[in-house]
Parts: C-alpha cells; structure tokens; sequence
C-alpha cells in the first residue's frame, strides 16, 4: 500500500464507523446475491456476524498506519476462518461485494479515489489473511 492508500483509508475511518453495519449488510446482500456458494460457508455463523465484520473494517481503516495494533484481531478470525473452511478463492468474491456495498452505502462520498484505495487496502488485508490461514492449515 502506498502513501495515498493509507491516507485516503484513514480519511474515510469516522464515515465507515457511522455506517459500518449498513455496508456489512449490503456486502452480505451481494455476496450471497452473486456467489450464492459462498451462504454455505456462513451456516454457522452468528446472528452479529455483520457487526463484528463492521468493527473489524472500521479497526483496519482507523489503524491502517499502524497494523501491528490488529495482529492479535487478525490471528483470533483468522483461525475462526480456518474452522469454517474459509479459502483464497473466496477473498475476492467478498472483496467485490465489499466495495459495492462501500459505493453503494456511501453514494457521492464514495469518489473513484476512495473506492481504488480501499481495493488496495483490502487486497492487502486479504493476503495478510491468507498468509496466516495457509500457515494454520498446513500446520
Ligand atoms: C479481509 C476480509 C475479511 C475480514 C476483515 C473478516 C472478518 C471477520 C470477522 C471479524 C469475523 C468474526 C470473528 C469472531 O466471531 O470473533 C469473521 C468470521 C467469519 N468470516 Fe470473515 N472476514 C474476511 C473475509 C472472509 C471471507 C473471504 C469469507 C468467506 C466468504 C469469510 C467468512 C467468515 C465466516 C464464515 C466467519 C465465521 C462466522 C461465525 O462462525 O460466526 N470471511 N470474519
């Protein structure tokens, strides 16, 4: 991630806290709309599952010049994905219907330069998470 990622995130930390459940639940919406494979996963999950999703969001962007703060976040979902077999392939699937719902909830304020940060941020949210994912699989 670059300069500019990281300050755009950040801009955008408060917006996301204030409306962090309503983008959970609209990336929830279009994840299970377009990869209807992907509901099976979440079978057991619990019924708050979107607002510890939001807090988790909110966390990354408002420490995203400091992401050893979230380590001990990361390694704690990180094994509760591995338990609900969670893989690679899946990442994009929920990173496509992230940015929709971050379009989607936010409308204006959601500017090109916003939405291709938080691709950014997420792409490098998702290899940090799969990095640790492999690592507890194969152990
Ligand atoms: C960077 C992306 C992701 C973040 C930030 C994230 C965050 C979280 C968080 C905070 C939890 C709750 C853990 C707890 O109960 O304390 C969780 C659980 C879970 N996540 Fe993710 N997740 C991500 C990617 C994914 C992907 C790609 C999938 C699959 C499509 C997925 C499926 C699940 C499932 C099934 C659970 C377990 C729910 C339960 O049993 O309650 N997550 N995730």
């Amino acid at each position: 991630m670059n300069e500019t990622t990281i300050a755009i995130v950040k801009s955008t930390a408060a917006l996301l806290k204030e409306k962090g459940e309503e983008i959970t639940t609209a990336m929830y919406k279009h994840l299970f709309a377009n990869y209807p494979e992907a509901e099976a996963l979440f079978e057991n999950a619990s019924a708050d599952q979107h607002k510890k999703l939001a807090q988790m969001v909110y966390a990354y962007a408002a420490n995203i010049d400091n992401l050893g703060a979230l380590t001990g976040g990361i390694e704690k979902v990180a094994k509760i994905h591995v338990g609900a077999k969670i893989l690679p392939k899946h990442y994009p699937m929920v990173g496509e219907s992230l940015l929709t719902a971050i379009k989607e909830v936010l409308g204006d304020a959601a500017t090109p330069e916003v939405i291709d940060a938080w691709a950014d941020a997420y792409g490098f949210l998702s290899k940090v998470f799969i990095a640790k994912e492999k690592e507890l699989y194969t152990a």
